[in-house]
Formats: C-alpha cells, sequence, structure tokens
C-alpha cells in the first residue's frame, strides 16, 4: 500500500482523424520502449479509439476516452455509454475535463454520475479538476479544486479509489503556453493528496496518482515531475506530436 504509479496520459481532444491517428500511433509504438516504467495513457476521439486499441495492444500503451454519457442505454441521441467504451478495450475514461465543464456546461453532479458508472464497468477514471483565472486571482483555487473533487467522488468507495486518477488542469495553463510553476502545482496536489486523505485514508491518499495538465512540454517536465506530489502529466498539445514520444522517453 502507498505505491502509486506515474503516468504520462495524452488527451487528443478533437484532433486526428482515424487515419491520422493509426500513422502516428504506429510511430508511437515502435518508438515507446516497453520498459518504459510509466503508464502511458492516450485520451483518443471516439471514432479512433477502436483501432488504436488494436494497435497498442501488445504495447505500453493504453487507451482512454476522453468522455462518456452516465447511462446504461436508450434514447440519448448522439452519445456513447460506458459499456460502448468496454466492448472495444477501452480502458480509461477521462471524465470532467474543463472544457466538458466550460463548453459544454457539465456539472459536478454529472460527472459525478459519469465516474460511477465508468467504475461500475469496470473503466478506470481520470477525473479533471481546476480553476479558472478569476478563480485564482480571487484566491479560490482550493475552494473549487476541494468542491469539484468532493462532489465529483461522492459516493466512490475507498476501494473504487484503485481505479480513479485525479488530473489537476488550472484552467488557465490548458492550450495558453502558459505552465504553473512546480511550486504552484505541487502546493495544490499536495491540498488535493489531503483531502483524499480526509474522505477516505492516507494509504488511500499515498496510493492515488495525482496528474499536472497545462501547457506540459519536454521543456518544462522534469520541474513538475520532480515534486512529491505530482505523478505524471496529462498532456494536451504536446500529445499531438513527436513531442509525446520525446516525453515518454524522458520519463522512465
Ligand atoms: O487534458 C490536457 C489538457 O487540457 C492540457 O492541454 O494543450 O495545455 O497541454 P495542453
Amino acid at each position: 500500500l502507498g505505491e502509486r504509479n506515474f503516468i504520462l496520459a495524452g488527451n487528443w481532444k478533437m484532433n486526428k482523424t482515424n487515419t491520422e491517428a493509426s500513422a502516428f500511433v504506429n510511430k508511437l509504438v515502435g518508438q515507446i520502449g516497453n520498459e518504459n516504467k510509466f503508464e502511458i495513457i492516450l485520451g483518443v476521439p471516439y471514432t479512433a479509439l477502436d483501432r488504436v486499441a488494436d494497435i497498442t495492444r501488445s504495447s505500453k500503451i493504453k487507451v482512454a476516452a476522453e468522455n462518456m454519457y452516465f447511462e446504461d442505454s436508450g434514447a440519448f441521441t448522439g452519445e456513447i455509454s460506458a459499456k460502448m467504451l468496454k466492448d472495444i478495450n477501452t480502458e480509461y475514461v477521462i471524465l470532467g475535463h474543463s472544457e466538458r465543464r466550460n463548453i459544454f456546461k457539465e456539472t459536478d453532479e454529472e460527472i459525478n454520475k459519469k465516474v460511477k458508472k465508468a467504475l461500475s464497468n469496470e473503466l478506470k477514471v481520470i477525473l479533471c479538476v481546476g480553476e479558472l483565472l478569476e478563480e485564482r486571482e480571487d484566491g479560490l483555487t482550493l475552494n473549487v479544486v476541494e468542491r469539484q473533487i468532493k462532489k465529483g467522488l461522492k459516493g466512490v468507495t475507498k476501494e473504487d479509489m484503485s481505479n480513479v486518477v485525479i488530473a489537476y488542469e488550472p484552467v488557465w495553463a490548458i492550450g495558453t503556453g502558459k505552465v504553473a510553476t512546480p511550486k504552484q502545482a505541487q502546493d495544490t496536489h499536495e491540498s488535493i493528496r489531503r483531502l483524499i486523505s480526509e474522505i477516505y485514508d492516507q494509504d488511500v491518499a499515498n496510493s492515488t496518482s495525482i496528474l499536472y495538465g497545462g501547457s506540459v512540454k519536454p521543456e518544462n517536465i522534469f520541474g513538475l515531475f520532480s515534486k512529491p506530489d505530482i505523478d505524471g502529466g496529462l498532456v494536451g498539445g504536446a500529445s499531438l506530436k513527436e513531442d509525446f514520444i520525446e516525453l515518454a522517453n524522458i520519463m522512465r
């Protein structure tokens, strides 16, 4: 107990056709060594999941969906269920990304339903939290993150927490090139870990991986990952390019 995984996760967002995805992932598989100690996860659009899961089957790379719906099936035009994801060998699902929260107006309650539905279908969850710029400027970072975690994990058991990863992504650092300083990130990660120990216990807190996301690149990864409570990264823009291979090969 108390051991946690180090994780390098990519999030392609709404990028790459299936054809582009295959070409890129074939290259990744050839260039990311299987001996890498980091768990490597790629979040890809629904249309590329099946193909990417197939290409990565005998590699280190695991596949994540970027969203899902919380109902099992039925009249929900345009939505995708946990069971559909599981059936095509998806291992993880990213939930509560700031783009889902801010552009698509997902609430903490909806995200919580998704978290529970994913876990009950044996999908692992990457739960994203993070404050907006004005919330940070108003000194509300910890209040926001605490609310998102408490509500997001409501009803999630201690046992289920072994299938939950937290990603702290300050919204002002996403896609802006403006990375949080290692100290800013560490301070929030430390508070998140303390919160998890309060909700669950110290063992759960010590074994939960907490990733940082927001403008992670090969140039800034060392400073971040040298901090004790930063267990890896959730990488957007840089996961679309060769940079992701570089990140994976630096972090071993
Ligand atoms: O989920 C990853 C993310 O939102 C960070 O994006 O482009 O700033 O690395 P980016």
